[in-house]
């Protein structure tokens, strides 16, 4: 039997999700069939276990239920717990085990696509919502020297850098007053909040996942830290480039790349993570490049 897969959210219609899976699947010869399931703002639990007891395997999480789908998951992996959301439910007999997928999938697409390495690098985000607390584990994990949180409101960066710093400290868990399993101590020293105000130049990668995608708003970093900066990396994705990926080239940022590889990279985590399988995504990106410049046109 066809094991079936879905993305829940509302709403839902523009998800590229399916799309992305159906080449997954094609590509590793993978038995599956992945659909869109809109949700009523109030009945994601019902939604979610109706597709279960139809024989649903697993599904994808977006806006607005990522914190819901951390509460309905029954085991969480340790990038799940740090970032306090869940974007990949998969479920297991009785169990529905709740990951995230977003930050591996941010990283991957640094290191593999753009091949930028991040083990020693200096990094600079810019917002302090969930999609920046999603990536900060998986920044750390993966190295860097120094992660500094920027935000509009300085305060949320403050509380969000505390908070995160006893999470990868290992002073606070899921719960219990235990660290969380499989997290192993980061220095949290490399963790900080920074004021706009006073950013100066000395950062290699600067990563927008401020909410400002679509407005052509200019976000308050000075060119200087722009201009030195190796990659401009927007989590936003759109045909032409984002008005953060103009901002940075403006102000002569070597390079920058939106949010099209993260996407296809945490879906690539999730697929592993339900069929045990890691798919080709040099192909997939390349084939979803073109289909989004095709349908600008
Ligand atoms: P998400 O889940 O996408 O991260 P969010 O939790 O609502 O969404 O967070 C949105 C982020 O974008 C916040 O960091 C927000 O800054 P504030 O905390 O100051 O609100 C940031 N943001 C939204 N609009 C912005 C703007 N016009 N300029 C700068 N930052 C903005």
């Amino acid at each position: 039997m066809t094991d079936r897969y879905a993305v829940v959210g509302n709403p839902v219609a523009h998800s590229r999700s399916p799309a992305i899976h159906a080449r997954f699947a094609r590509q590793t010869g993978q038995d599956i069939e992945y659909g869109r399931l809109l949700a009523p703002l109030d009945g994601f639990g019902d939604t979610v276990a109706t597709f279960r007891r139809d024989g649903g395997c697993g599904l994808n999480v977006t806006l607005p239920f990522k914190l819901e789908a951390w509460t309905l998951a029954t085991s969480r992996t340790p990038r799940a717990e740090a970032a306090g959301a869940v974007n990949t439910l998969r479920f297991d007999g009785d169990a529905i085990v709740g990951d995230n997928t977003d930050g591996a999938g941010l990283v991957r697409d640094i290191e593999q696509r753009l091949r930028v390495t991040l083990a020693g690098r200096s990094v600079l985000m810019l917002g302090a919502g969930g999609a920046a607390r999603g990536a900060l584990l998986p920044l750390l994990q993966a190295g860097v020297a120094r992660l500094a949180i920027a935000n509009r409101s300085a305060d949320k960066a403050r509380a969000l850098v505390a908070d995160m710093r006893s999470v990868v400290g290992g002073e606070r868990g899921s719960g219990e007053g235990r660290p969380i399993d499989g997290i192993r101590p980061i220095e949290p020293g490399r963790l900080s909040a920074v004021d706009f105000a006073d950013l100066a130049p000395g950062y290699d990668v600067i990563i927008n996942a401020t909410s400002t995608g679509l407005q052509s708003t200019e976000l308050p970093v000075p060119a200087g830290v722009l201009a030195r900066a190796l990659l401009a990396y927007d989590m936003f994705y759109a045909a032409a480039p984002t008005a953060f990926m103009r901002q940075a080239e403006r102000a002569g940022c070597a390079r920058a790349a939106d949010g099209l590889g993260m996407l296809i990279e945490q879906a690539a985590e999730s697929f592993l993570l339900w069929r045990g399988v890691r798919p080709d995504t040099a192909e997939v990106y390349a084939a979803l490049r073109a289909e989004l410049t095709a349908d600008s046109h």
